[in-house]
């Protein structure tokens, strides 16, 4: 597969590594607006080609599928342009803004008979996929409720770097730069991790939203910094579970942590991944009766990079979709009408 990544900033640098490492996936070209940023990645990466637009790749074409790791709000009008142009596609989490422009990207590449795969990172969390796989295989029987939380701290913390003064991070939080807030960035991940956990579709939610003041006016520089920096969801799933999910970049402690746990008439699942390893654990049949755990070995799981690069070479859409992630995108859209109305609505 001739490979074209697009965006070159922070989580470029995950997809160049990742696809690297794939027998038959040669990058092939760079994209980025910042002529500095895609000069230096393609140097980093070893890319041949660099283009100042996507309409100059276009323009040259001698690839079949591009990685679209540029800002939320460009990812549909780059992906209309990428139909257009006949290429496959794997994008970045969240699709598009909302969800009428999700929909609309999923309808086009559908119609052209593209590849098209979204990048909700989770899905290569091996403890995941096999609590998935136990919840369908009924070992904790009818799931009567779902806890789920994504928590970061970036807002306290500078580890990863500091929000004040650097872009990539000030974009996150201003809606004018296109952010849904901590509600768009990781709500998609985790709304995913427990839907996809429990094996059940959510039915209806109640989000609560919430932006603290950061900064002065709450503004810096060009920023206003208006978008939603914690969340808390109540939701019933397709069955007629039970859930609460949230998320945060105000969690104290912890770096990138995500939390599921699963509960059925016959026992229970936990998940948990920080930056440090991934943990399965489960309480099943007679230990359910004396709430004994086990932790599980859940193996190894193709990332989706590597199914991605499958789905080119086979010609088989392959999971997560762009419908799929269009269907999230109505949970997200919903969280701001809920908040708004104080009720809970249906998806
Ligand atoms: N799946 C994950 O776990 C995960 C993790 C981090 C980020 N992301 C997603 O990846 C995307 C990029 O995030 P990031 O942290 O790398 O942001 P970033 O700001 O570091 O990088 C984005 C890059 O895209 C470039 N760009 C902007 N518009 C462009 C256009 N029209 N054409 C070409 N280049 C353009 C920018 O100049 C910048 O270099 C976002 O959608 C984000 O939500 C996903």
């Amino acid at each position: 597969m001739r490979l074209l990544i697009l965006g070159t900033g922070g989580m470029a640098n995950t997809h160049a590594e990742n696809f690297a490492k794939i027998d038959g996936v040669e990058m092939v070209g760079a994209v980025d607006v910042d002529p500095a940023r895609v000069s230096a990645f393609a140097e980093k990466h070893k890319i041949a080609n660099t283009f100042g637009s996507l309409d100059e790749a276009i323009a040259w074409g001698k690839f079949e599928a591009v990685a679209n790791v540029t800002p939320d709000r460009a990812h549909h009008p780059t992906t209309m342009q990428l139909v257009k142009a006949g290429k496959h596609q794997f994008c970045e989490k969240p699709l598009a803004e909302n969800h009428a422009l999700a929909s609309e990207m999923a309808d086009a590449a559908e119609a052209a008979g593209l590849i098209n795969m979204v990048n909700l990172t989770y899905r290569n969390v091996a403890p995941l996929q096999k609590a998935r796989d136990m919840v369908l295989a009924g070992e904790i029987g009818s799931v009567k409720h779902v806890e789920a939380s994504y928590l970061q701290s970036w807002l306290i913390s500078k580890q990863w770097g500091d929000w004040r003064t650097e872009s990539q991070w000030l974009w996150r939080l201003s809606t004018a730069h296109g952010s849904n807030g901590v509600l768009g960035d990781i709500g998609i991940h985790i709304l995913d991790f427990a839907s996809y956990g429990a094996g059940l579709e959510i039915d209806h939610i109640f989000g609560r939203l919430k932006t603290f003041d950061k900064a002065e006016g709450g503004k810096i520089g060009d920023y206003s910094l208006d978008a939603n920096d914690s969340f808390t969801m109540s939701v019933d799933f397709s069955n007629g579970a039970l859930g609460v999910i949230h998320a945060t970049r105000w969690a104290a402690g912890h770096f990138n942590d995500l939390k599921l746990r699963i509960y059925g008439d016959k026992g229970g699942i936990e998940v948990l991944h920080t930056l440090k390893g991934s943990w399965l654990k489960a309480c099943t049949g007679a230990h359910a009766e004396l709430a004994e755990w086990q932790e599980i070995d859940a193996g190894k799981v193709p990332t989706n990079y590597e199914r991605f690069a499958a789905a080119v070479k086979t010609g088989r859409n392959g999971e997560p979709d762009f419908r799929h992630a269009a269907n999230l995108q109505k949970a997200l859209d919903l969280a701001f009408v809920t908040e708004k109305q104080r009720r809970e609505a249906a998806l």
